[in-house]
């Protein structure tokens, strides 16, 4: 987990990330844009670009409610901020449904370190409770199972620190009461299911 901790994009992803911008904002303003090209060389966990979530086989409703964030900015995370600014809403909701309309491909199903102390504290935060006893949510609510883990770990800091918004678990306990390692535990529970 040490190698992925703090994941920021590297050189070659922000490379890419302007030559999409110049390439494909025209393009966006007018028809959806083919998310093969726009949003999987970095979406697909093969491509180990950091703490990049997967999103083919997510659920369509929430991916059109993040993106609608990010454009809105209710919720900072970058690229996703610039790359939805110029979006018709039309493109965007055409996007989500293509993207979950794809099979989920599981970032890794390899046993990850310290997932047993995980799989406790998902026990004792209940979380089962809305994303489903296996993890794959539905509607509004994501699938985190098989989700890349050091972006797991990284959303569930950003919940702690009240940078994203997430429902009060627990029996009312806010996600900041989840410490960091307990937070990288529930990430490599996460992790490696499928
Ligand atoms: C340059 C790399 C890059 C490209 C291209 C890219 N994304 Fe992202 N995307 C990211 C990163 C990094 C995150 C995580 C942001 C964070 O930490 O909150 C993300 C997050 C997301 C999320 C949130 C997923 C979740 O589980 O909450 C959605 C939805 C998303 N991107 C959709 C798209 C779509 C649709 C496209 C194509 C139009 C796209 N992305 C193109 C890097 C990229
Ligand atoms: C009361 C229902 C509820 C409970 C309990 C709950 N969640 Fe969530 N979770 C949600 C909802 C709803 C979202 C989507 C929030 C949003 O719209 O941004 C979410 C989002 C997430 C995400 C972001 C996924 C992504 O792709 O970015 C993670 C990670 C997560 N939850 C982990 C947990 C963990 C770990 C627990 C237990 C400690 C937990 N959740 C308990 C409802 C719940």
């Amino acid at each position: 987990m040490q190698k992925t901790r703090n994941a920021r994009p590297r050189p070659v992803t922000l490379a890419l990330l302007c030559g999409l911008l110049i390439a494909a904002a025209p393009v966006w303003s007018s028809t959806a844009p083919d998310v093969e090209t726009a949003c999987l060389d970095c979406h697909r966990p093969q491509q180990d670009r950091g703490a990049v979530p997967v999103i083919e086989g997510q659920h369509a409703d929430y991916l059109r409610a993040q993106l609608q964030r990010f454009q809105q900015r209710h919720r900072e995370g970058f690229p996703m901020n610039a790359l939805s600014a110029g979006l018709e809403a039309a493109s965007l909701s055409a996007m989500a449904d293509a993207l979950a309309a794809r099979p989920w491909r599981a970032a890794s199903s390899a046993p990850q370190p310290r997932a047993d102390i995980g799989r406790e504290q998902l026990d004792a935060f209940d979380c089962a409770s809305c994303h489903g006893s296996d993890f794959r949510g539905g509607g509004s609510i994501p699938r985190i199972a098989g989700q890349q883990a050091a972006y797991l770990q990284r959303q569930i800091a950003a919940f702690g620190e009240s940078e994203r918004h997430h429902p009060p678990v627990g029996g009312g306990a806010r996600m900041y009461g989840i410490t960091p390692d307990a937070a990288e535990a529930i990430a490599a529970a996460l992790a490696e299911l499928d």
